[in-house]
């Protein structure tokens, strides 16, 4: 197999593309597939200050990377923001390389970390509200991606979804044809009162080229899946997606560019009028259709939780009871979106989410 750029061993071959690279090549070309993508969809200015939110995984690591070599010809600036969420080893782990690629390029890594900046991580979180713990995962993310962006004035917020992603998160929206779910997915969220712009400049790179890009660019990342996502639907819909693919490549790219060209537009006004009628959460500022944003809402429950564990292991009676809220309207519009796994709802909530999770 040679190179279709200049004829040396291929390293990679994109079926879809029905295209061989090198290893020089082949990193050229994931820079033109970004730098396009972000080109069509105006997802950056020229003088901005983007924000990419880096997991410690192939896609954003190497976001990171495609992004700082367009930094010079786009004019822009490009800083990391890593959230530790808690998850025992995978969050140490994903921090350690997130904030070695940070210091062996002499980066700037804005770090947030759940249980010690906001008293919980995400599986006690997840207990406390009675959700799947992706669902409680992607809501914090979503919340605190937009708030460190505002807190440190960039115009924009980057995250690595890629071309397997969309298609996933795409067939479980179909699947239950949620309006709201499918109008907002799309690659560039624009800013609005309280929000930053969101972008997914890998949309049409593929999982398994990104996980190449690493491994030619000498990108050290966390190879495990999340432990907690492990079984969720979202896994399973790649699944399905990748035998498409085999049997008939460009199936994921034709599913997810057809969507944005042609059918989106259809469910964007329900996404836009979710947006509408928000106010400042009463405890953090954040848009939200209630009194207290989803955030808040859990980080209250959160905290409700280890209270009463506290009095019960100190033998004290545990009085009060957990009170939270209610919110008046389904707050999942007023965080933008960015989560690939939440499709799976909490499982162990009875009465309807009403923070309801995008992704
Ligand atoms: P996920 O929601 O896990 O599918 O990840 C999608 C994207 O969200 C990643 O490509 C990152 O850009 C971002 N992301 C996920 N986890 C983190 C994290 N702990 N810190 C910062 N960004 C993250
Ligand atoms: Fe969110 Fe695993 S990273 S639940
Ligand atoms: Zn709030």
């Amino acid at each position: 197999m040679k190179c279709g750029g200049c004829r040396q061993p291929a390293v990679i071959d994109v079926r879809r593309h029905n295209a061989a690279f090198c290893g020089p090549c082949f990193v050229r070309h994931c820079r033109e597939q970004v730098r396009r993508t972000i080109h069509d969809l105006r997802m950056i200015a020229k003088g901005d200050r983007v924000l990419v939110a880096v997991s410690g995984g192939k896609d954003s690591l190497a976001l990171w990377d495609l992004l700082l070599d367009l930094a010079g010809d786009l004019s822009i600036e490009v800083d990391g923001l890593y959230l530790g969420l808690g998850i025992g080893d995978y969050s140490d782990e994903s921090g350690r390389l997130a904030r070695r690629f940070a210091d062996e390029r002499g980066l700037r890594l804005v770090e947030i970390d759940l249980p010690t900046d906001h008293g919980f991580a995400v599986p006690e979180g997840a207990k406390a509200a009675r959700r799947a713990p992706c669902s409680a995962c992607g809501l914090s993310k979503r919340h605190l991606f937009n708030q460190a962006a505002l807190d440190g004035g960039y115009d924009v917020v980057a995250t690595g979804h890629n071309l397997d992603d969309e298609a996933a998160v795409l067939l479980g929206n179909v699947l239950r044809w949620d309006g709201e779910y499918l109008g907002r997915q799309f690659p560039v969220l624009p800013a609005g009162e309280g929000f930053v712009r969101k972008v997914k400049p890998l949309v049409r790179v593929g999982e398994r080229e990104m996980a190449a890009y690493c491994v030619i660019r000498g990108i050290d990342y966390i190879v495990d899946e999340c432990p907690i996502a492990a079984g969720n639907k979202h896994l399973a819909y790649k699944e399905v997606l990748n035998d498409l693919e085999r049997r008939s490549p460009g199936t994921k790219a034709s599913f997810v560019s057809g969507f944005f060209d042609r059918a989106h537009e259809r469910f964007a006004g329900t996404a836009a009028e979710s947006r509408e009628g928000l106010r400042p959460c009463a405890s953090c500022g954040s848009p939200t259709p209630g009194e207290i944003c989803a955030f808040c809402r859990l980080r209250s429950q959160a905290g409700s939780a280890r209270a009463a564990d506290a009095s019960r292991a100190a033998g004290a009676p545990v009085d009060t009871p957990v009170a939270i809220a209610s919110p008046q309207r389904r707050d999942r519009a007023a965080e933008p979106d960015t989560h690939t796994g939440p499709t799976d709802r909490g499982a162990a909530n009875p009465a309807p989410d009403p923070i309801e999770v995008n992704r």
